[in-house]
C-alpha cells in the first residue's frame, strides 16, 4: 500500500491531506494509496525523511519550515528545485530521495493567463517569492520584486532575475503576487504592503499565493474593483496537481481536488 504524507511543523492545519485523498479516491486508488500529515520538528527532519522509504512511503510533500532542507537532502535533486533552492515534492526512488519544486508550476497553471510581456510585481522574497519569481521570469514576465526588507529583494533577483523595486507604482503592473503573509493574523494588509484598496483596476490580475480561514482582504478588495483574482488555495490545488501526476503518473481530478480544499 503506497503511502504519501505532508512533512511540515506544524502541519495540522494542512489541506493537502483532504485534497490529495479525494483525488486519490477519485481515480480509484482511494483503497490502495493513503495521504497522511506528519508533524516533525527541524531537529528530527533528516531522520524521519530517511527512514520513510522503509515504511512504505512513495514519495511526500515538504512544506514550511522544512523546503530548504530537503532540497539538501535529496539524493537527485531536480533542476528546477536547485534552480529555486527549495523544494516541496519528494520521491523515494531506487536512487535515493528525489526533489522537484511543483510550486512554481502550480503559480502557472493558476493564472488565468500567460504572463508573457506582464508587467508584474512580486511581494516578499522568501520561499515563495523565490519559486515565484523563477516561474515567472521563465515565462517571460517582466517582473519586479519589493520585499518590507529590500536588501532581501535585492539578493533575490540577483540570483533569479527580476529587478528590485522600492516604491512600486500599483496601477502600472498586469499581475500582482503576493507572497508575503502580511494580514494573515488579521491585520490590514494595505498598511504593510505598497498597495492601495483603490489601486486595483479591471484588467489587472492579482494572486494572493497565502491562504487562511476566509478569503483575503486584499483579494476581496481587488475583486471589489474588478480585477481578476487568484487565491492561494487554487494555487494549492494546481502545485497538489502536479505533485499527484509526479506520484502516480495520472492526471489529476482538479475539481475534485478544489472541492475537497474548501469543504
Ligand atoms: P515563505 O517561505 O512562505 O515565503 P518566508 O521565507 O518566511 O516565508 O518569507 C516571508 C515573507 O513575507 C518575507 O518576504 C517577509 O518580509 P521580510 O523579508 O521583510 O521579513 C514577508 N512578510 C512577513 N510578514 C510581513 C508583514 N507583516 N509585512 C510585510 N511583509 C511581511
Amino acid at each position: 500500500m503506497p503511502r504519501l504524507a505532508v512533512l511540515g511543523h506544524p502541519v495540522a492545519h494542512s489541506r493537502s491531506p483532504a485534497m490529495q485523498n479525494a483525488a486519490l479516491a477519485a481515480l480509484g486508488l482511494g483503497e490502495e494509496w493513503r495521504y497522511e500529515a506528519i508533524d516533525v520538528a527541524p531537529e528530527g527532519f533528516e531522520e524521519r525523511l530517511r527512514g520513510m522509504a522503509a515504511e512504505g512511503f512513495l514519495g511526500a510533500n515538504v512544506t514550511i519550515p522544512h523546503k530548504q532542507a530537503a532540497l539538501a537532502l535529496a539524493d537527485v535533486p531536480g533542476e528546477v528545485a536547485r534552480e529555486i533552492g527549495a523544494a516541496n515534492t519528494l520521491v523515494f526512488a531506487e536512487g535515493g530521495i528525489q526533489a522537484h519544486n511543483t510550486d512554481a508550476g502550480g503559480l502557472l497553471a493558476a493564472l488565468p493567463a500567460t504572463p508573457l510581456d506582464a508587467r508584474t510585481l512580486v511581494l516578499g522574497a522568501g520561499g515563495a517569492a523565490r519559486a515565484a519569481v523563477w516561474a515567472l521570469v521563465g515565462e517571460g514576465a517582466r517582473v519586479e520584486v519589493w520585499n518590507r526588507t529590500a536588501s532581501r529583494a535585492a539578493t533575490l533577483c540577483a540570483e533569479l532575475g527580476g529587478k528590485p523595486v522600492d516604491s512600486p507604482s500599483q496601477s502600472d503592473y498586469d499581475l500582482i503576487v503576493n507572497t508575503t503573509s502580511a494580514g494573515l493574523d488579521g491585520e490590514d494588509p494595505f498598511a504593510q504592503l505598497p498597495l492601495a484598496p483603490a489601486g486595483f483596476a479591471a484588467g489587472q490580475v492579482v494572486v494572493d499565493m497565502v491562504y487562511g480561514a476566509g478569503p483575503s482582504a486584499l483579494l476581496r478588495e481587488a475583486e471589489a474593483r474588478d480585477a481578476a483574482v487568484v487565491d492561494g488555495l487554487e494555487v494549492l490545488v494546481r502545485q497538489g496537481a502536479l505533485s499527484l501526476r509526479i506520484w502516480t503518473g495520472r492526471e489529476a481530478p482538479l475539481d475534485v481536488m478544489r472541492a475537497a480544499v474548501r469543504a
